[in-house]
């Protein structure tokens, strides 16, 4: 495994950190979803043992605290002392300052751990930032950090550089978890946020590295000019490989979904270094951006953020099945998958138009417009 110093916290972190917002999850027989720990605890453990020391997840994932419970689980036995652990603080079901001192509580509880090492304040964008900041989330922040329940304070991020700079620079953050990946080098807290935050000397944790896993599924298009490049490596090896190549990027966490995908990455990751990037291999992502755009309907990457939708609507499966008609040429098999959507009932005509998943999307969709939009092409 390789580490990446982080000077201002005297660290050196894994640069492959295992993300937890994806677990495996199954059915219970009176029907409640949970992760499914039989799966998660062996690779989580499997990922620590070979060097992995980040590990990330969130009070609200997999339906409210149970990751974080999954994730205690897995710690147990000795491995919480090898890791850092990272999760954080919703920031929509917060109306008070006793809130934040609650949740981290029970975060703390879930976890089983005494400290947490990275707290993040979850998916600010300028709005939540502003609601929190008022409630005296920095106040909070350095007061949990004095009473040793957390050790650095940090935030991740959903909305564009400008909110990006307003918040960066609005507290003493330890460390900032944005989204970036090839494709979002002008989206997001975009490339300009990333190098703002390596001159602040604010490590950068990167989320949806592979795009929610679209970017380890190539298209044709894209396989086609992958192949022509004299050094063959896969999909996931070259998104990867790009992201290693920022000396400002502290870790990327990688959500995986199987033993087979982490073996695969911490092999990756171990061939990935700052600044290898050659100048043919900078072209050849540049062209590879341009191919995916050419074929992307709508900029989902099922994060699932936006449900349960209150009228049953499966907004990320829609957009799933549009994006891969078009991006996977899957003409039939889009048309008949959205008709299973109608027979179940879960279809975009169900939408009533209430805009609640709008106003929680990280990635500012008009979901209600794309709806209609994915509706009309797929009926
Ligand atoms: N703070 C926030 O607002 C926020 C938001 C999003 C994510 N996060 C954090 O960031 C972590 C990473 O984000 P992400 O899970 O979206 O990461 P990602 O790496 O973009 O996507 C993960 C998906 O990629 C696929 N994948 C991973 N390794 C693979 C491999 N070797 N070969 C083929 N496919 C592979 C899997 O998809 P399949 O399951 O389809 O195979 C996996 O579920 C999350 O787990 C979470 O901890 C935070």
């Amino acid at each position: 495994m390789k580490y990446r110093k982080i000077e201002r916290l005297g660290i050196e972190v894994s640069a492959f950190g295992v993300g937890c917002m994806r677990l495996p999850m199954k059915k219970l027989e009176d029907g409640t979803d949970v992760v499914d720990e039989e799966i998660s605890t062996p690779i989580i453990r499997h990922a620590i043992d070979s060097g992995v020391n980040y590990v990330d997840t969130a009070y609200v994932y997999s339906g409210g605290k149970k990751n974080e419970i999954a994730l205690g689980h897995a710690l147990r036995d000795g491995y919480r002392e090898k890791v850092y652990v990272a999760t954080k603080l919703p920031t929509w079901p917060i109306q008070t300052y006793e809130d934040m001192e609650r949740i981290l509580d029970e975060s703390r509880e879930n976890l089983g751990v005494e400290t947490i090492d990275f707290y993040l304040v979850h998916a600010l964008n300028r709005g939540s930032w502003h609601k929190v900041r008022d409630l005296g989330v920095t106040r909070f922040l350095d007061e949990a950090k004095k009473s040793g329940k957390i050790r650095c304070a940090c935030f991740s991020f959903h909305d564009n550089y400008d909110a990006f700079e307003e918040i960066l620079g609005a507290y003493d953050w330890d460390m900032a978890q944005v989204q970036f990946n090839f494709m979002d080098i002008e989206n997001q807290a975009s490339l300009k946020g990333v190098r703002l935050a390596g001159e602040k000397k604010i490590p950068i944790v990167v989320m949806e590295g592979l795009l929610g896993g679209k970017l380890a599924n190539a298209p044709d298009n894209v396989l086609a000019l992958y192949d022509e490049f004299p050094v063959k490596r896969s999909p996931v090896e070259w998104a990867f490989r790009w992201l290693c190549d920022f000396p400002e990027i502290a870790t990327v966490l990688s959500g995986v979904t199987s033993m087979e995908q982490c073996e695969n990455n911490l092999e990756i990751f171990d061939r990935c270094e700052v600044g290898a990037m050659t100048d043919d291999e900078k072209d050849l992502i540049d062209r590879v951006r341009q191919a995916y755009r050419s074929r992307t309907k709508v900029g989902c990457t099922g994060c699932r953020y936006c449900m349960p939708c209150p009228n049953d609507v499966d907004i990320p499966g829609i957009f799933s099945i549009w994006n891969n008609k078009f991006l996977y040429n899957e003409k039939l098999q889009g048309n008949r998958d959205y008709a299973r959507k109608i027979r179940e009932e879960h279809d975009a005509s169900k939408c009533l138009e209430c805009g609640a998943c709008e106003g929680v999307c990280p990635q500012h969709l008009g979901i209600i417009d794309l709806l209609k939009q994915a509706d009309a092409e797929m009926r």
